[in-house]
């Protein structure tokens, strides 16, 4: 069987007889003032982190998520826009549309706020995306392109950045890993399709992004997501998985390179009033301010000792340099 089809047969299975185990998120279920999210919806959650941020979603945005589940991020993007077809959600496996669809018939008797129209279900591939160029303000996928090996994944990656408006933001959790997988691990296309065998390394995961053209990329949470141990999984050491909480942002990508922003802070302490790198970063005494690891290495070059430059803390959450 194809890698498609044992994919499709996985989620056909968790379409039709939820899966808690699936996925393993490791977040808490979003609380938000008069949101209930279904029982049916919580159970079929299977992302590794969340693709929501309050943040991302002011203005009315215009979202596709790719990738439905059990529809319970769909929900959470409806929320915020409250508007016919503001979430349109994409999905390759029949089962999974019919369930979600379903649960939203049953989020609407929970929620008056909310109605099925808000989330405009369509049939597709993420390699192949039935959305118009240009046409999206926030993408999301939780728990999917990690599946894909690097020719789908480059394809899945482009048709999100097709998609995006300029500026759009295309907001994921996948996870990641630092450790070299055997082959057999690698091969198995069951262990792939469980979100198990196919995580690349940060490194490698960034790099996908910045080669589709995202000009800016926020490492917005880091964390413990499985392990693979010897006994159970065709492996001779214990391999640990993490998830990671990323935005790539279609800006353009600067000469210099992309923005990479993985939670460092450069804190001037000098004896003026601040630093200022004539390149656009002025650093406020005793201020902390978040700095992309292109600019982190700009500034350890210039070897002075009254900047502190923290190391990466895999928590970005918005404003400082770029
Ligand atoms: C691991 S689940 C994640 C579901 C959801 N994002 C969540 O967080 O609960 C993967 C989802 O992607 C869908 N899927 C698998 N392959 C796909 C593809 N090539 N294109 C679009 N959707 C796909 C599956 O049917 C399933 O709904």
């Amino acid at each position: 069987m194809s890698y498609l089809e044992i994919t499709k047969d996985v989620y056909r299975e968790a379409a039709l007889t939820p899966d808690v185990g699936l996925c393993c998120t490791t977040n808490p279920i979003w609380e938000l003032p008069g949101l209930k999210i279904p029982k049916i919806m919580q159970e079929m959650n299977y992302g590794c982190g969340s693709t929501v941020h309050a943040r991302d979603l002011t203005n009315n945005p215009r979202t596709l998520y790719v990738g439905v589940g059990g529809g319970m991020e769909l929900l959470q993007f409806a929320y915020f826009s409250r508007m016919k077809s503001g979430v349109v959600g994409v999905d390759v496996v029949d089962e999974m549309l019919e369930a979600s669809r379903k649960n939203f018939v049953e989020a609407e008797a929970q929620n008056p706020w909310f109605k099925s129209e808000f989330v405009d279900l369509r049939k597709g591939d993420a390699t192949a995306l039935p959305v118009e160029d240009n046409s999206i303000d926030v993408a999301a996928q939780n728990c999917l392109f990690n599946i894909f090996k690097t020719e789908e994944l480059t394809q899945a990656l482009n048709e999100m950045y097709r998609v995006l408006k300029p500026h759009g933001r295309l907001v994921m959790s996948d996870p990641t890993c630092e450790q070299e997988m055997n082959d057999e691990l690698r091969n198995d296309e069951r262990l792939r399709a469980l979100c198990l065998s196919g995580s690349l390394s940060i490194k490698d995961y960034v790099k996908a992004l910045t080669d589709a053209g995202f000009g800016t990329i926020e490492i917005r949470a880091r964390k413990p997501y499985r392990i693979l141990d010897p006994k159970n999984y065709p492996t001779e050491e214990l391999i640990y998985i993490e998830s990671i909480e990323v935005a790539a942002i279609k800006d353009p990508m600067p000469e210099d390179g992309p923005c990479i922003f993985t939670g460092k802070a450069a804190i001037y302490y000098g004896d003026e009033d601040h630093f200022d790198d004539q390149k656009g970063h002025i650093l406020l005494k005793n201020q902390p301010i978040a700095i992309c690891d292109k600019t982190a290495g700009a500034l350890a070059d210039l070897g002075r000792d009254d900047i502190y430059i923290s190391e990466s803390t895999w928590h970005y959450d918005g404003g400082g340099c770029c």
